[in-house]
C-alpha cells in the first residue's frame, strides 16, 4: 500500500531518519521521550522510520537525526531504474516545491551513480508531480531514493540534513548526537547541578546547553581544553583531575555524564582511574544521583560501579567508530 494512504489511515506521516549506527537501542527507546505522539515502525541499522503527526518544525531539531526525509514511498530493494518506474507508476504526491530540486541515489549509506535516463526520468516524475525545474549543482530541495541490504527501499523528500560531519570534530570529540543522547538519559531539570569532569573538547557541555539545569560544572585535567567550552553563564570551567574534584562540595550534584577514557590510545590503568573515579562521583554526588556514561572499557566500568555500591539502572551495548562500547545509566545508592 502506498505510503500517503496508509499515513492517512494513521493519521500521521510517515518519516525516515537516519542516524549514527550503532545505537539503534538507544534511538528506539528515546524516539517517544523526544517526539511525543511518534510511532516506531521500523528500525534497522542507521535508519528509523516512524509516524508522527505533529509538526515538522519539531522533527528538524531532534539531534538524533542526520537526514530526515518525508516518506513518499516504501517498497522492496530493486535496481534503481526499476525502482523509479515503479514510483513513476504511482503518481505520488510529493508536495509543494519552492524553486529547484536534485534526485540523489544511495545504496547502504553511498551515494551512488545512475545512468543518464534514470536520472532524466526521476526528474520527469518530480517536475511533472510539482511544477519544479531540477537544479542538479545548487538546489532548494532534494529527492532521496535509497536501497538496503536489509530489502528495504524508500523514497522520499529531504527535510534536513546533518550539520557537522566527521571532518568538523576536533580529534576525540563525541559525535554530538551521541553526546546530546547521553545527556537527554540522564533527564536533566530545571535547578539542578550538573558535572562532566572527562569534558574534553566540551561536546557533552554544548550537547546540555539544549536542556534546563542550574549550573554545569566541565572539567579536566588538559588546561588547552578549557578554552573551546561553552561560555554560557550556567558553564563552570575547571581544570581538575576527576579524581580529585576538591572544588565540588560533597552531596552537590544532581547528575554526571561523562565520556571517560577507554585505554585505547592512552597508556593508563582503565580498572584504577575507574576505581578512583567512581569513588569520587559518590561523593559529590546527591543520594541517587544519576551517572550517565559511555566507556569502551565496559566490563572495568561496570565492576568499578558496583564495588562503589551504584545501581546499574540500564546499560545499552552499542557501536562507536566500529567498536563495542556500552552507554550506562547508574544511580548513587540502592
Ligand atoms: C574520551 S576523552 C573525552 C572526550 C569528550 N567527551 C569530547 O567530546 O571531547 C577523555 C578526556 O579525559 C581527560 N582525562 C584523562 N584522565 C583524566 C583525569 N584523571 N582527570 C580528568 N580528566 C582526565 C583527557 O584529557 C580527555 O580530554
Amino acid at each position: 500500500m502506498p505510503a500517503a494512504k496508509r499515513n492517512r489511515r494513521s493519521g500521521g506521516r510517515r518519516y525516515l531518519a537516519s542516524f549514527m549506527s550503532g545505537i539503534e537501542p538507544l534511538v528506539g527507546s528515546l524516539l517517544p521521550r523526544v517526539l511525543p505522539g511518534a510511532r516506531l515502525r521500523h528500525i534497522e541499522p542507521g535508519y528509523v522510520l516512524f509516524d508522527y503527526a505533529g509538526a515538522e518544525a519539531e522533527l528538524v531539531t531532534v539531534p538524533l537525526f542526520n537526514n530526515l526525509f518525508r516518506l513518499l514511498y516504501e517498497g522492496r530493494a530493486l535496481p534503481f531504474e526499476r525502482l523509479v518506474e515503479e514510483v513513476g507508476r504511482r503518481r505520488l504526491s510529493h508536495g509543494q516545491v519552492e524553486g529547484t530540486f536534485r534526485l540523489r541515489f544511495q545504496h547502504e549509506g553511498r551515494l551512488t551513480r545512475v545512468a543518464p535516463e534514470t536520472m532524466a526520468r526521476a526528474e520527469r516524475i518530480v517536475a511533472e508531480a510539482t511544477g519544479a525545474r531540477p537544479d542538479r549543482v545548487n538546489p532548494d530541495t532534494e529527492f532521496w531514493y535509497i536501497t538496503r541490504r536489509s530489502g528495504a527501499a524508500w523514497y522520499g523528500r529531504r527535510l534536513a540534513r546533518q550539520r557537522r560531519t566527521e571532518r568538523d570534530l576536533a580529534p576525540g570529540e563525541l559525535r554530538p548526537e551521541l553526546a546530546w543522547l547521553l545527556v537527554a538519559l540522564a533527564r536533566p531539570r530545571a535547578g539542578e547541578v550538573l558535572l562532566d569532569p572527562f569534558a574534553g573538547s566540551g561536546a557533552i557541555g554544548r550537547a546540555a546547553a539544549d536542556f534546563a539545569f542550574k549550573r554545569m560544572y566541565l572539567s579536566d585535567m588538559d588546561a588547552a581544553r578549557v578554552d573551546s567550552w561553552p561560555q554560557e553563564a550556567r558553564f563552570v570551567g575547571m581544570v581538575a583531575d576527576a579524581r580529585r574534584l576538591e572544588a565540588i562540595p560533597d552531596g552537590s550534584v544532581d547528575a554526571i555524564v561523562t565520556d571517560p577514557p577507554w585505554g585505547l590510545y592512552e597508556a593508563i590503568d582503565v580498572a584504577g582511574l575507574y576505581r578512583d573515579f567512581v569513588a569520587e562521583a559518590g561523593r559529590v554526588l546527591r543520594d541517587r544521583g544519576r551517572l550517565i556514561l559511555l566507556s569502551g572499557a565496559v566490563a572495568q566500568w561496570q565492576q568499578a560501579a558496583e564495588a562503589e555500591g551504584f545501581q546499574i539502572a540500564g546499560r545499552w551495548d552499542i557501536l562507536v567508530n566500529g567498536r563495542q562500547a556500552a552507554i550506562f545509566a547508574c544511580m548513587k545508592g540502592r
